[in-house]
C-alpha cells in the first residue's frame, strides 16, 4: 500500500460506485452506442446562437463576463429565473433564487444547509445516482422507499414515518425527482403529490424536489410541481438548464424561502464563490430571446420520437416477460428482465460484443437491488443509433440469459 494511503480521508477511501466515471469515459468511445449517460442530444445545442451571443457579450460587457458574479448570481438573471418559476405556478422573487453550478451543486449546498452526520434522509428506490453520491458524502442514513407505476409509494412512506416517529428518528429531508424520474422515467401522480405534501407538513420534514426533466413532457397531461402545490413552505426546488439548453454552461438554481437561500449563500462562499459569469449571461440572453422555451418544445418533439422508437423496439426485440416503463417525458425508460441475469456483470459483454452501453440497475439503489434491471437513456443516441442499438443489445442479453 503506498504511504500516501493513510493520508486520505475516510470519504476518499470509501469504495465509490464507479458507474458515473464509467459513463463519462464512454462518451469518448465513438464505436459504442451509448444509452448510458443521461446526456442531452448534441444536435439540440445551439452553437451558432451561442457564438453570436458570446461575441456580443465580450464586446459589450467584458468586465461582467470575465469578472466574478455575486455569490447568489447576477440580479437580473435571478429575476429572470424568478419570473420563469412564477409563470410555472411557483411564485418567486429574485431573492428566493440562488444560481448554482448545476442542480447537483444545489443539492450539495442544501445538504450542507440541512444535514448533519447520521441524519435520516428518505430517497426513492431507485433514485438518481448522482444524488446518492452527493448525499453519501454527508454520512447520512439513507432510507429508500420504493416506487410503483404512480411514483413514490406514499402509503409505504406513511407507515415508515409512523414507525420513525415512535422511535424518535424522523427524517430531515426527502429527496425526490417526481416528474420523469431518473432512472425510472416515472411520474408521481397528483393524488400522491398531495399526500406527500401532507406527510411533510405532518411530520415536519423538507422535500427536495429535483425537477431536472419536468419541462420535457411529450405525452399526457401536465402535473403541477410539488413546489406549485406547496402551501406550507415544505418544498425546496432544484432547477437546471442542463437538460433543456446545455449542461456545459453549468447553470442550475435553488428556489427556496429567502432564509434558506441566505444560509446557502454563506456556505457557498467557501465552495466556488459563484457560478461562472459567462454561463449566466449566456443563459439570460438565450432566455430573453425566447430560445430556452423554443428549445424545450423542439427537444420535447425529438424525445417523443426517440422514446417511441425505443419502446417499439423493446416490444419487438426483447423476450416475453421483459417489462419497461412508458415515460410521458424526460430521457429514460427502465427495463426489468425476466430470469436472474445480473445486468452489472452483463454490461462488459454488451459493450465489447454489442458495442452498446446502458447503466446497470444496481447503481441506482441505496439499499441494494436492481440486479435484473437497467436504465436506457434514449436522449443522446440518434434515431439511427437507437434503431441499430436496441436489437444488438437484445441479442447479446438473450445470449447471456441462456
Ligand atoms: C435528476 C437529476 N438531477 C440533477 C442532475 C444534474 O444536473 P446538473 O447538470 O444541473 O448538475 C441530473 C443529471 O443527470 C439528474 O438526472
Amino acid at each position: 500500500m503506498p504511504a500516501r494511503e493513510r493520508l486520505y480521508s475516510d470519504l476518499a477511501r470509501r469504495p465509490a460506485s464507479p458507474a458515473l466515471a464509467e459513463l463519462f469515459k464512454l462518451t469518448e468511445r465513438p464505436d459504442v452506442i451509448s444509452f448510458a449517460g443521461g446526456f442531452p442530444s448534441p444536435d439540440m445545442f445551439l452553437p451558432e446562437e451561442a457564438r453570436a451571443i458570446t461575441r456580443r457579450l465580450l464586446a459589450e460587457e467584458p468586465a461582467a463576463v470575465l469578472g466574478y458574479s455575486p455569490t447568489p448570481g447576477f440580479s437580473e438573471f435571478r429575476e429572470f429565473l424568478a419570473a420563469r418559476q412564477s409563470r410555472q405556478g411557483m411564485a418567486a422573487t429574485g431573492d428566493e433564487i440562488l444560481v448554482t453550478s448545476g442542480a447537483l451543486q444545489g443539492l450539495d449546498l442544501l445538504c450542507r444547509v440541512f444535514l448533519d452526520r447520521g441524519d435520516r434522509v428518505v430517497v426513492e428506490s431507485p433514485t438518481y445516482l448522482g444524488a446518492l453520491t452527493t448525499l453519501g458524502a454527508f454520512r447520512v442514513e439513507l432510507t429508500p422507499v420504493p416506487l410503483d407505476e404512480n411514483g413514490l409509494d406514499t402509503a409505504r412512506l406513511a407507515e415508515h414515518l409512523e414507525a420513525w416517529q415512535r422511535s424518535g428518528r424522523l427524517p430531515k429531508l426527502l429527496y425526490t425527482v417526481p416528474t420523469f424520474q431518473n432512472p425510472s422515467g416515472l411520474t408521481l401522480s397528483i393524488q400522491r403529490r398531495r399526500h406527500l405534501l401532507e406527510l411533510a407538513e405532518a411530520y415536519g420534514f423538507t422535500i427536495l424536489e429535483d425537477n431536472a426533466y419536468g419541462e420535457l413532457r411529450f405525452d399526457g397531461d401536465t402535473v403541477p410541481t410539488l413546489k406549485a402545490l406547496d402551501r406550507q413552505g415544505v418544498v425546496v426546488y432544484l432547477g437546471t438548464l442542463s437538460k433543456v439548453l446545455s449542461p456545459g454552461i453549468r447553470i442550475g438554481w435553488i428556489h427556496a424561502e429567502h432564509e434558506i437561500i441566505e444560509r446557502a449563500i454563506l456556505l457557498r462562499q467557501g465552495m466556488d464563490q459563484c457560478s461562472n459569469s459567462l454561463g449566466q449571461l449566456l443563459a439570460l440572453e438565450f432566455g430573453r430571446r425566447g430560445l430556452i422555451e423554443r428549445q424545450i418544445r423542439k427537444t420535447g418533439r425529438l424525445l417523443a420520437a426517440k422514446a417511441g422508437l425505443t419502446l417499439d423496439l423493446l416490444a419487438r426485440e426483447f423476450p416475453a416477460g421483459t417489462a419497461w416503463t412508458k415515460p410521458e417525458g424526460g430521457f429514460y425508460t427502465w427495463v426489468t428482465l425476466p430470469g436472474d441475469i445480473d445486468t452489472a456483470l452483463a454490461l462488459t459483454r454488451c459493450i465489447e460484443e454489442a458495442r452498446v452501453a446502458y447503466v446497470a440497475g444496481s447503481a441506482f439503489y441505496a439499499g441494494g437491488g436492481g440486479h435484473n434491471q437497467f436504465r436506457l437513456c434514449y436522449s443522446q443516441p440518434s434515431l439511427e443509433e437507437i434503431r441499430r442499438g436496441v436489437p444488438r443489445l437484445a441479442q447479446t442479453l438473450a445470449g447471456l440469459q441462456r
